[in-house]
């Protein structure tokens, strides 16, 4: 394990700025790009049964334009309760929660989602799905249809505009759901444990695949995600999260040159790092995901 990664991977809670990232080897970060996140000292309750049940606690994180920022936590944590805070679903919140300094009140077409289910609807084809998520606002249908055309062939699913999701593979219906979520171009682009319901080769494929699409989006991308070695190979700073109520317990940078090598040393370590948060170390040959 190199000295340099050691460090940096045992840097905890520091939000290093963009020039620095840069300077640390995390690779370029386009200027044109926005879409940063600032989330200070946010907490949520839901009311159940009567009772408030604490959900998030005092969340502070801030992300860079153009970062990609991984969280990791328990099942019921509050991970999907944040990523719909952050749609602008849920209101009842206390805190700031910003995108470029304005506060987030409300959907918006800046930001856009992928779950772990695709939700395509199984009546539209595939180009229809695709354009649904335009949700109207594009009127002139040759620049919908060039749109489609676009985001279909960035996710690789050039000749299946005509398909309906049941005659979709698994990774190819998340394709699709991929490209409905990136048709509005938005700078904020969430993704709720997107590959969890892929087999494990068209899993890696995909991770593959989702890096080169934010790299060339130039897309600020939030992920939750159960594989800690899909973290590490997806984000520049991997967040773990306490179990309920969520906290920010640890932040754990990945100072890699981009594609993440998971053959690294640097990645090794890092995932030792991580697997060390959730006591999973000894076992870490056959256990790495949470
Ligand atoms: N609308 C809701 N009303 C009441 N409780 C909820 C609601 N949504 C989520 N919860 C509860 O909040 C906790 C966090 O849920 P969630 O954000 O989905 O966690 P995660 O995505 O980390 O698994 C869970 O205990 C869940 O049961
Ligand atoms: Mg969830």
């Amino acid at each position: 394990m190199s000295q340099g990664v050691a460090v940096a991977a045992k840097q905890d809670a520091i939000d290093l700025p963009v020039a620095a990232r840069e300077a640390a080897g995390a690779g370029p970060v386009p200027s044109a790009a926005i879409g940063g996140l600032s989330i200070r000292g946010l907490s949520k309750s839901h009311q159940l049964k009567g009772k408030a049940l604490e959900v998030l606690q005092d969340i502070d994180l801030e992300i860079q334009p153009g970062e990609f920022v991984a969280l990791v936590g328990a099942s019921g944590c509050g991970k999907t309760t944040l990523l719909r805070i952050l749609l602008g679903l849920e209101r009842d919140f206390t805190g700031v929660v910003e995108q470029d300094g304005a506060a987030i009140t409300g959907p918006s077409p800046e930001r856009g989602i992928v779950f772990q289910e695709h939700r395509l609807l199984p009546w539209l084809t595939v180009e229809q799905n695709v354009a649904f998520g335009l949700g109207g606002r594009v009127k002139d249908k040759q620049e919908v249809r060039e749109r489609v055309r676009q985001y279909l062939g960035l996710v690789g699913l050039n000749g299946f505009d005509a398909a309906y999701p049941a005659q979709l593979s698994g990774g190819m219906a998340q394709r699709a759901a991929i490209a409905r979520a990136l048709i509005n171009r938005p700078r904020l682009l969430l993704l709720d444990e997107p590959l969890g319901a892929l087999d494990a080769l068209t899993r890696l494929h995909m991770q593959k695949e989702l890096e080169e699409i934010w790299r060339r989006e130039k897309v600020t991308a939030l992920l939750v995600t159960h594989d800690i070695e899909e973290a590490i190979y997806l984000a520049d700073r991997v967040i773990v999260l306490s179990p309920r109520p969520g906290r920010i317990k640890r932040q754990i940078r990945v100072p890699l040159g981009r594609p993440h090598d998971r053959d690294s040393s640097g990645f090794i370590a890092i995932k030792d790092e991580l697997l060390a948060e959730f006591q999973l170390q000894a076992e870490r040959h056959f256990y790495y995901t949470i």
